[in-house]
């Protein structure tokens, strides 16, 4: 058994995939963010076999993917504030935390039972797979629990070596971290996980500074402590050179006899994020033991690739998705 990875280019990509969909099975595809272990939302046995996929320990929330807003509002009911973020940021990489709706046909299992659920519209051919198929998609990250998202199809298609997952490939994800998280709670927006939809971008779109989640029980796994974890040990703010172990930098390459990488050359946050994951997976590979990372700038997405990197560095016995 492997997985058939297949080019999004190819005329029968799509229709591959909506076959897999219909008949209950998990689909990976690419987003703007990272790759998605995608499945019919109104189909409660496909969405188990998400988490039997991933080996998710336990029945978290899963974000569920729409069209556009027309399929949003048929599952979830927005305040004018969450149709306000929607209308400004979809397509976009930002997952808005709204109450399910009455009548929606979500499988229960998809927000884990809770009365609201993850709502996203993603940009490109992960909007076009849903409106074709018809119906939303839940689809958490494509990795196995716990460990590092995949920005590309070889990584899915590594993670999942021993099924016969379909991997639609769409190339390297353009950002490269997990979207935001926003909830709306009356006039506050509580920002559940950062990411590239930055707090000053939500201020500038609605006049609302949006607030960290505070605390009080795990509302996303992403928060959960250690999460997106390579098998090296992590060690964040390397201000000198390491002498030993791998280096991660950033900014001017420094350099090193040590297997390294650079998040970027040239200091630019957003390039930074889209090249962290598959930047540590292959720093990973080479069983250097320990991972050095320079000290990441935190303002704008420097907050989201901060967080990743803390989770990344955190001890491994809590973990998550
Ligand atoms: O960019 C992304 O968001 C990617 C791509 C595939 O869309 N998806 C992703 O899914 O990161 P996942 O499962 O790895 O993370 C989903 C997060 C979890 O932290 C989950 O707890 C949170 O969304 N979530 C989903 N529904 C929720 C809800 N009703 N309330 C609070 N958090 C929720
Ligand atoms: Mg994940």
């Amino acid at each position: 058994m492997s997985p058939s990875v297949i080019k999004i280019t190819d005329q029968q990509a799509i229709k591959s995939a909506i076959a897999a969909l219909s008949d209950g099975q998990c689909v990976a595809m690419p987003t703007e963010t990272v790759y998605g272990l995608a499945a019919d939302a109104t189909d409660g046995e496909a969405v188990a076999r998400i988490f039997e996929m991933k080996g998710r320990p336990r029945f978290n929330p899963l974000i569920c993917h729409v069209s556009d807003l027309e399929m949003a509002h048929q599952h979830g009911c927005f305040c004018d504030l969450s149709k306000q973020l929607a209308t400004a940021f979809w397509p976009g990489p930002l997952t808005l935390v709204v109450a399910v709706r009455e009548k929606s046909a979500l499988h229960p299992l998809v927000s884990a039972g809770l009365p609201t659920v993850g709502l996203r519209c993603p940009e490109g051919l992960a909007s076009t797979l849903i409106q074709q198929f018809g119906k939303p998609l839940a689809a958490p990250s494509a990795n196995r629990s716990g460990r590092i998202s995949p920005t590309r199809a070889d990584h899915v298609a590594a993670e999942f070596h021993d099924t016969n997952l379909l991997v639609l490939d769409g190339g390297p994800c353009e950002r490269g971290l997990e979207s935001t998280i926003v909830k709306v709670e009356g006039n506050r927006i509580v920002v559940l996980r950062p990411g590239s939809i930055t707090a000053a971008m939500i201020k500038a779109e609605t006049g609302v500074m949006p607030e960290d989640y505070a605390g009080g029980g795990i509302v996303a796994p992403g928060m959960m402590t250690s999460h997106y974890a390579p098998d090296a040990t992590v060690i964040l703010n390397c201000k000198s050179p390491p002498e030993t172990g791998a280096w991660l930098q950033f900014g001017e390459t420094v350099a090193t006899k040590l297997p390294h990488r650079n998040l970027s050359v040239s200091g630019s946050l957003t390039e930074a994020a889209a090249n962290l994951y598959g930047h540590l997976k292959e720093l990973d590979a080479m069983n250097a033991g320990t991972i050095f990372v320079s000290p990441i700038p935190l303002g704008g997405i420097g907050i989201a690739i901060n967080d990743r990197l803390r989770r990344a560095a955190a001890p491994r016995h809590n973990h998550d998705t």
